[in-house]
């Protein structure tokens, strides 16, 4: 089963993302795994942090679940790359295990379903050797209801350009994104119609979520940073390690 709401996003996302500081977010990581690890990036996408890792040195494999999203990883990470399409917030297990398991860039947010977390987290543990490590963002409440929350966002980016509504519902603890992409192609600019929807998660529920799987937290910090997470942190960064 694929993820729908990529399939359109894919053939611009690496220009929608061109201002993560993906090489910061390496360094992050790279600090908190051993040089010859192993990694599977989960919610892989184009595959951006996949493909720095490998130029770094580390042996990468990749997992999503949209089609359109991994073929795009396909086509620029080294030939042979481990690649498969999978459903994270549905049960199933990982082929292999791994030294390392990374979910970057707010992929976390995207399990809303109720059951959708305890997938993933399950996920993990197979994907995981004890010993190893689980890194991971999650945008916080502060970022889903007062930065994305209730507002509009534009721009024009010359080979598309976008407009996104957002609303913001704090009991079901979720935001939905309204995306209206155009695409230029064949002299005309095609619309597409997206909606995407995150959910904000709690500490004590990534921790119930965590220890349940058999992780404990090694630190949670601001955005692949040194500092604390505080009242203003809009994305948090998590390391747990496998028992
Ligand atoms: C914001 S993108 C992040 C992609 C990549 N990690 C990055 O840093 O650019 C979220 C990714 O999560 C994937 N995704 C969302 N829900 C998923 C699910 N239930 N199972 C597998 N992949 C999922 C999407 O297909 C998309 O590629």
């Amino acid at each position: 089963m694929t993820v729908p709401e990529y399939e359109e996003l894919a053939e611009v996302y690496d220009r929608w993302t061109a201002s993560n500081d993906y090489e910061s977010w390496c360094d992050y990581i790279q600090r908190r795994i051993p040089p010859s690890a192993q990694v599977l990036d989960a919610c892989c996408g184009t595959g951006t942090m996949m493909r720095l890792l490998q130029s770094r040195g580390f042996s990468v494999a990749g997992v999503d679940g949209s089609a359109a999203m991994l073929g795009r990883a396909a086509s620029s990470l080294e030939p042979g790359t481990l690649l498969w399409q999978q459903d994270l917030s549905r049960p199933g297990a990982p082929p292999t295990t791994f030294d390392a398991l990374i979910c970057c860039f707010d992929s976390v947010n995207y399990f809303v379903a109720d059951d959708g977390l305890d997938a993933l987290f399950s996920f993990a543990a197979g994907a995981v050797r004890p010993g190893g490590r689980f890194l991971f963002d999650v945008n916080t409440e502060h970022k889903l209801a007062e930065i994305f929350g209730n507002s509009h966002y534009g721009d024009d980016l010359g080979q598309f350009a976008y407009v996104w509504r957002n609303r913001y519902d704090p009991d079901q603890r979720r935001v939905q994104f309204l995306i209206s992409l155009f695409i230029e192609g064949d002299g005309a600019y095609h619309r597409h119609e997206i909606h995407h929807v995150q959910r904000w998660f709690p500490h004590d529920t990534l921790l119930s979520a965590a220890a349940a799987h058999g992780f404990d937290l090694v630190e949670v910090c601001d955005d692949y940073s040194d500092r604390p997470v505080g009242i203003g942190t809009l994305r948090e960064t998590w390391v747990l390690t496998r028992r």
